[in-house]
């Protein structure tokens, strides 16, 4: 279902420009599908050292934000997303490139299997990368908003950051909170993606792959 959705995300590609890719399992069946037609595009923008690396394997030219002028599509899964577009991110640790390239980007196409679709966000832990010193400061400003955070052992961001995976949190309004968090000194980017929300949605299920938009 993933590969599904991420080989449907093909038709988004802009032919003879770039495209921003995401990190995680479906964004690397994305990768796999786009060697496919390397030779039609420019080249890609990475949103983590393990997706560069694999794009550069299949042959895919990388360029840094710095290097061009526009972007027309970020491509990216999501652990959960709601009807309204709004995302839990950073399953995998990538939040803060994938914001950064995904702000960048004109269209942002999730790829998701029918698990992700939730009507609430909270059930998955928020993901939120902190700078070390203040992980404790965080920690405790979580608590304070009704969360339980846990930090993600033994990991470090391609940021030189940490993760700690906030549960506990039953999210009603993902723009508040997303800006809220933002607040916390210490916090380099949380999880949520409801600022900027995807503009499709492509969603792998048995019977083939629905595409959702917002309204
Ligand atoms: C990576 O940091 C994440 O934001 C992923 O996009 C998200 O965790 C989805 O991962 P899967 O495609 O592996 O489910």
């Amino acid at each position: 279902m993933k590969r599904a959705a991420a080989r449907a995300a093909l038709g988004y590609v802009v032919e003879g420009s770039l495209v921003g890719v995401g990190s995680g399992s479906t964004s690397r069946f994305f990768i796999e599908e786009l060697a496919g037609m390397r030779g039609r595009i420019a080249g890609a923008v990475a949103s983590s050292e393990d997706t560069r690396r694999r794009l550069e394997n299949h042959g895919i030219k990388v360029f840094g934000l710095d290097e061009i002028a526009e972007l027309p599509v970020y491509i990216d899964g999501a652990d959960e997303i709601t009807p309204a577009m709004h995302m839990i991110k950073g399953g995998g640790g990538a939040l803060t490139r994938e914001k950064i390239v995904s702000a960048v980007a004109g269209k942002f196409v999730c790829i998701v299997d029918a698990t992700k679709v939730v009507d609430c966000l909270g059930r998955f832990p928020l993901p939120i990368e902190v700078i070390p010193m203040a992980s404790a400061h965080v920690a405790r400003e979580l608590v304070r908003l009704g969360g339980a955070p846990v930090a993600r052992e033994g990991f470090v961001t391609d940021n030189g950051n940490l993760i700690l995976d906030v549960g506990g949190l039953r999210i009603a309004d993902p723009v508040d909170l997303e800006t809220r968090l933002n607040q916390i000194a210490g916090v380099v980017t949380n999880g949520l993606f409801a600022r900027r929300p995807a503009d499709v949605c492509l969603v792998g299920a048995a019977e083939g792959v629905r595409t959702m938009t917002a309204g």
